[in-house]
């Protein structure tokens, strides 16, 4: 039978990766985090100065990024060239950059098509923002998430306080709206939702609410 293949895109800090992480270990199926490899470009572009609007720069600097996952305990664990950047990827300091790096033409090219081999004949769930769209247009279930900004802040805060101990609820609100703002607006496939992706807002719904909503779609392909 064919393989299966579940989208999951939606704004930042909704909870995405947390929903496929829990569908793809209940399902066996192979969880990737399409934000890592976009974070993981983002950390190599600010490590070595690429200069966004130089073109033979960001050519020269895909040649040079490999990034490979670990899908260890369905976590995300990624390494750049070698190197685990899990933990760092999740920093400030990334997570001011990276919008502005996938907004790059040639770094979507190169990470959509990275992401497409992944997907071939395997059951996956993949998280992002132009999943449905984009990636995996033929997608048999599209999830698109989305939660109140409030709230998706005092999640995300929690979630990095401990490893960013100088940060403040409103640095965090203003980072995710930001995103929001760029996400939607780039040029290169903006985060939109896909005509046939189902709408969840988890704003008031458990992590297991939401594992119910996306298995009550997906088990019948099964
Ligand atoms: O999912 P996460 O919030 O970690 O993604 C980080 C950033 O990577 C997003 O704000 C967005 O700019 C970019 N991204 C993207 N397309 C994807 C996944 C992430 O542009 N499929």
């Amino acid at each position: 039978s064919k393989n299966i293949v579940v989208a999951i895109d939606g704004y930042s800090s909704c909870g995405k990766s947390t929903l496929a992480k829990a569908l793809a270990k209940k399902l066996h199926f192979i969880y990737v985090d399409s934000g890592a490899m976009y974070r993981a470009v983002a950390l190599y572009f600010l490590r070595n100065n690429i200069d966004v609007t130089n073109h033979d720069q960001i050519a020269e600097a895909l040649k040079n990024i490999n990034l490979n996952f670990h899908s260890r305990d369905y976590q995300t664990h990624i390494t750049l060239n070698g190197e685990e950047v899990s933990e760092e990827i999740r920093l400030m300091p990334v997570s001011d950059k990276v919008s502005e790096v996938s907004a790059i033409r040639e770094v979507r090219k190169e990470m959509v098509k990275q992401q497409q081999r992944m997907g071939h004949s395997k059951n996956i769930v993949m998280d992002g923002r132009d999943i449905g769209t984009t990636v995996f247009p033929d997608a048999d279930v599209k999830i698109f998430m989305t939660a109140d900004p409030k709230v998706r802040a005092e999640r995300r805060y929690k979630e990095i306080k401990d490893k960013n101990p100088e940060i403040t609820l409103e640095e965090v609100f203003e980072n995710i709206a930001h995103r929001d703002y760029q996400d939607t607006t780039r040029e290169e496939s903006p985060l939109v939702r896909a005509d046939d992706a189902i709408i969840l807002d988890n704003t008031n719904l458990t992590p297991q609410d939401q594992l119910d909503f996306a298995l009550d779609r997906v088990k019948p392909l099964i």
